[in-house]
């Protein structure tokens, strides 16, 4: 791993986090992309395009895949270096509550996952890990609560995912003890990383969802796959679950697919 670009990360997602808390007392421009529960704000177009702009000025061969589209040129491979962006995770929440919503961002070489990032922005806290190297929380190793079995813990994901039952993902459900919903894939991953709750799944996450989580996940030794084992392709929408391993094999045979 590039040192000066693990910093260089950390830089730019201070100063996005920072015009994101501000933009909380602006008005700020908001449409619908399919629907009312589905928005795009000018910050997350502005964040996006902050990053573009840095990572073509500073490393003009790196790839960027973003939820907004803000880079023009085409990812057609998983060769060499590529950037996972989700400018807002959790842009409902942003606009609704000014609260709960997040900045990721993932590194991958290859399509395999370097480094992960996401900024829990009105707690101003950075989450940050290398692969093989660990997880650090505003610079500081991060120690996860030690989680023993589903059956004694609590699961996490979208309320919607666990409703429509894809997957036979109320399985998980019923066997915690109970099941928790932020509105921002960000935050959910984060409660796994520090082991709040045993896993995360989805019946169906975008890349720019699951990039840094993948990469902050594999740097704590923790399996992140698809629900049929495999690893995660960063150029496709795919059912994901982010879990220590014990719990994963635990969860992988309650689901169906
Ligand atoms: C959404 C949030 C939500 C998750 C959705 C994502 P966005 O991201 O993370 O919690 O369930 O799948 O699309 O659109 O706010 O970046
Ligand atoms: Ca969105
Ligand atoms: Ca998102
Ligand atoms: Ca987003």
């Amino acid at each position: 791993m590039d040192y000066q670009l693990d910093f260089r990360i950390k830089l730019w997602m201070e100063e996005v986090a920072e015009r994101l808390r501000e933009s909380l007392n602006q008005k700020v421009e908001i449409q619908e992309k399919q629907g009312a529960a589905d928005l795009v704000t000018e910050m997350d177009r502005w964040a996006e395009t902050y990053f573009v702009e840095k990572i073509t000025t500073y490393y003009p061969d790196h790839q960027i895949i973003g939820e907004e589209g803000i880079s023009d040129t085409p990812v057609t491979s998983t060769k060499g270096i590529t950037w996972l962006i989700d400018p807002i995770d959790g842009t409902l929440n942003y606009v609704k509550e000014k609260n709960h919503f997040g900045i990721m961002v993932g590194i991958f070489e290859d399509g395999v996952p370097v480094a992960g990032y996401i900024y829990d922005v009105m707690n101003h806290d950075l989450y940050s890990g290398i692969v093989s190297e660990g997880v650090f929380l505003n610079n500081k190793p991060l120690t996860p609560i030690q989680v023993d079995s589903i059956s004694s813990s609590l699961v996490v994901g979208n309320v919607g995912n666990y409703v429509e039952n894809r997957y036979n993902l109320q399985a998980i459900h019923h066997l915690a003890l109970g099941t928790r919903s932020y509105g921002a894939a960000a935050l959910e991953i984060i409660a796994v990383l520090r082991g709040e709750v045993c896993l995360y799944a989805s019946s169906g996450l975008n890349p720019w969802d699951f990039g840094a989580g993948y990469a902050l996940c594999k740097a704590l030794g923790f399996e992140v796959t698809t629900f049929t084992n495999e690893p995660l392709n960063i150029m496709e929408k795919s059912p994901v679950i982010f879990a220590p391993k014990h719990i994963h094999a635990e969860a992988l045979k309650l689901l169906e697919v």
